[in-house]
């Protein structure tokens, strides 16, 4: 080896080492940030808009978050990111499966929003769902 290839497999070397953990890391943060909207909404379960929320398997969308009665659930609400984080389709509640479903590609996401199958990349964003009577109170 001459000097000019030694400097050219050391420089190379170094920069792989320099640049190698920051794209590890990229790759790690995009792969398990959950995505969705900042919000603060209240629903009426008295109304008969959300009349749906009464049953088990019932579903609405709001301020760009899928609300839906469950079985499993504290208070058996759960609250996610309505939108796919694969390629932006509005997800559905399955009430037999207790998941969430694309109907686009076939992505599934847990009652945590955690991705259980499919293409999407990321998680959706799960809100907080707190109930005083009637009114539910979405948050996240
Ligand atoms: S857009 Fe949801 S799985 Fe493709």
């Amino acid at each position: 080896m001459n000097r000019k290839q030694f400097f050219k497999t050391t420089t190379l070397a170094l920069a792989g080492l320099a640049i190698g953990p920051t794209i590890l890391e990229s790759c790690a943060k995009s792969s398990s940030s959950p995505q969705g909207p900042s919000v603060n909404f209240t629903l009426d379960l008295s109304t008969s808009a959300n009349a749906v929320l009464g049953s088990v398997g019932g579903y609405i969308y709001s301020n760009g978050v899928i609300v839906s009665r469950v079985s499993t659930a504290d208070l058996g609400f759960v609250a996610l990111a309505q939108t796919c984080t694969h390629n932006g389709c509005t997800i559905v509640f399955s009430s037999s499966s207790q998941n969430f479903v694309c109907p686009c590609h076939g992505g599934t996401y847990d009652l945590n929003g955690n991705v259980t199958g499919g293409p999407p990349p990321n998680p959706v964003t799960k809100y907080a769902v707190t109930r005083a009577g009637s009114i539910l109170t979405i948050k996240g």
